[in-house]
């Protein structure tokens, strides 16, 4: 089942997310229904929160983006990142909550994690490029953190119009979405 993406403005996208408690049918059903949602909205990765749910919980597909095979499909509950390395580098990141906004960000090139897979067992990964990327903005997803925080000063300021237009609706839809009114 596709499900509303929540737009830019709703408080649910800056709630600190919660723990997942147990493994259920109902979790099982949410995470297909957020894989079937990311890929109709041609997204690489999506956050619990952006459905409307403030729970630690994150997809992952970077599988899409490498004609190689590389990459990865992956559940994320209950991370943690345990640490995050490298020399930062920017890249342009978009956002299914923040439609036709883009802009860089700069972030380290590799992140450990600890996280437990959809057969609720415990993992402890290291990630480095796309992988990392799309981990690290699914990460500050369920920590209340958007991309647009991250953004430097003078590109906040130019895509502040922007954002406004997104919280007040006024945007042409291409996948469904929930604004906060
Ligand atoms: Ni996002």
């Amino acid at each position: 089942m596709i499900l509303p993406v929540y737009a830019f403005g709703h408080p649910v996208l800056r709630k600190k997310c919660k723990d997942i408690e147990q493994r259920s049918e109902a979790l099982n059903a949410l995470i297909d229904d957020m894989f079937e949602t990311m890929y109709n909205a041609s997204g690489v990765g999506l956050a619990a929160p952006q459905i409307g749910r403030p729970i630690r919980l994150f997809i992952v597909d970077t599988v899409q983006l490498d004609k190689e095979g590389q990459g990865i499909k992956k559940v994320f509950i209950n991370a943690q990142i345990l640490e995050e390395t490298g020399q930062e580098w920017d890249y342009e990141e978009g956002c299914l909550s923040i439609p036709d906004v883009n802009g860089e960000v700069s972030r380290p090139p590799v992140v450990r994690i600890k996280y437990l897979d959809e057969n609720w067992e415990e993992q402890i990964d290291t990630f480095d490029g796309m992988d990392a990327r799309v981990i690290q903005h699914e990460y500050d997803h369920i920590e209340g953190i958007l991309f647009t925080d991250l953004l430097k000063p003078l590109k906040k300021k130019r895509v502040q119009k922007k954002l406004d237009k997104i919280k007040q609706a006024k945007i042409a839809l291409k996948y469904p979405m929930v604004f906060v009114r």
